[in-house]
């Protein structure tokens, strides 16, 4: 990270607790680059009255040094929704962005970089929700959160991965429409009566990992745990112990006793959980979240800043959005 800030004393001085928690995942040398866009976007947030929202995905140096919440898709949408202050910055993809500002309109919601997207969100338009519903009349549409604001205006209900199965059994019907994602439609169906009519989007993340890697690294590992989010392909979950979103698999791994784990997941999770649980080897064949990883701490600081990227949606698309994730919420996780 190039930067004309300044490694002062004081910021040395100020950021070494938190450096010594992050130790293992920032070299020594590159920490002088890095602890002062820290130190200056905490100094600013509060200034401002900023509040930053971070997502399981996002690197340690945001995920420990500057968030004020962190969490899942779930967790950040209600979690979002309670925010004293009248700024929220989100470190995550535009979705949640669009969520947070949703949930409270009259807040100004600031995203780093407007081209952090989702392969799941892109997979599908308003009009092919329309379509579909023209086409399966009286089906309701349940819609994962990975979706934009324009979708879930066209949707019943929405879910995350934390709740899926949750949402569409409190519906009591026989069949849903259940988008964007094939994948977790797949797994929902698994663990349902409901007859699901699903989508054909995926996460360009999770569609990498494949059963044979798991086969792989259970030989050389036999006591591996293999923790998996539910985006991935039936065969990769089929082959886990454990299937769940981000919130449910950190939870996992806070319980077991196990030495040896694979999250099947975006990588950055790993590193945070490392910090938080030291003595487990956390084994990694790496994805990285392309849109994920478009918000740096250097953005952050830029559109602290400057306060130009921030999300506007048009009120009726907010209103008829809201319900859809206020009846999520209320369901629960
Ligand atoms: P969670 O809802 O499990 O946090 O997942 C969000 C996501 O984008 C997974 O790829
Ligand atoms: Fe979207 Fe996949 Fe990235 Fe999650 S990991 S934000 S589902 S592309």
């Amino acid at each position: 990270m190039s930067s004309d800030l300044k490694f002062t004393s004081e910021i040395k001085d100020k950021t070494a607790e938190l450096y010594k928690k992050i130790e293992g995942t920032i070299p020594k040398i590159e920490w002088p680059t890095v602890a002062p866009y820290i130190y200056e976007i905490n100094k600013l947030k509060k200034e401002k009255g900023v509040t930053i929202l971070a997502h399981n995905y996002q690197a340690p140096e945001i995920y420990y040094g500057v968030a004020d919440i962190v969490g899942d898709s779930l967790g950040l949408a209600i979690d979002g929704d309670k925010v004293k202050t009248d700024k929220i910055l989100m470190c995550g993809v535009h979705f949640m962005a669009e969520t947070a500002k949703i949930m409270s309109p009259e807040k100004k919601v600031i995203l780093p970089d407007f081209s952090a997207g989702c392969s799941l969100a892109e997979s599908i338009t308003a009009e092919d929700v329309r379509k579909l519903k023209k086409d399966n009349p009286g089906i309701p549409v349940v819609t994962y959160v990975n979706t934009s604001a324009d979708v879930k205006a066209e949707t019943d209900i929405c879910c995350t991965s934390a709740n899926a199965v949750k949402i569409i059994e409190s519906l009591n019907v026989d069949k849903v429409i259940f988008l964007p994602d094939e994948y977790l439609a797949k797994y929902v169906a698994s663990k349902t009566d409901v007859k699901i009519i699903s989508w054909k989007g995926k996460c360009e993340v999770h569609e990498q990992f494949t059963d044979t890697e798991i086969i792989e690294l259970r030989k050389k590992y036999p006591n591996l745990k293999v923790v998996s989010h539910p985006e991935c392909p039936p065969e990769v979950i089929s082959a886990s112990d454990y299937t769940g979103s981000t919130g449910s698999m950190i939870n996992y791994v806070k319980n077991t006793d196990a030495k040896d784990i694979f999250l099947v997941t975006e990588c950055s999770m790993s590193d945070n959980i490392q910090i938080e649980n030291p003595n487990i080897n956390f084994v990694k064949p790496c994805n990285l979240c392309p849109h994920m990883k478009k918000i740096t701490l250097h953005g952050i600081l830029k559109s602290l800043k400057g306060e130009n990227n921030y999300i506007e949606i048009d009120k009726k698309i907010i209103q008829k959005a809201r319900g859809a994730i206020e009846k999520m919420i209320a369901v629960g996780r």
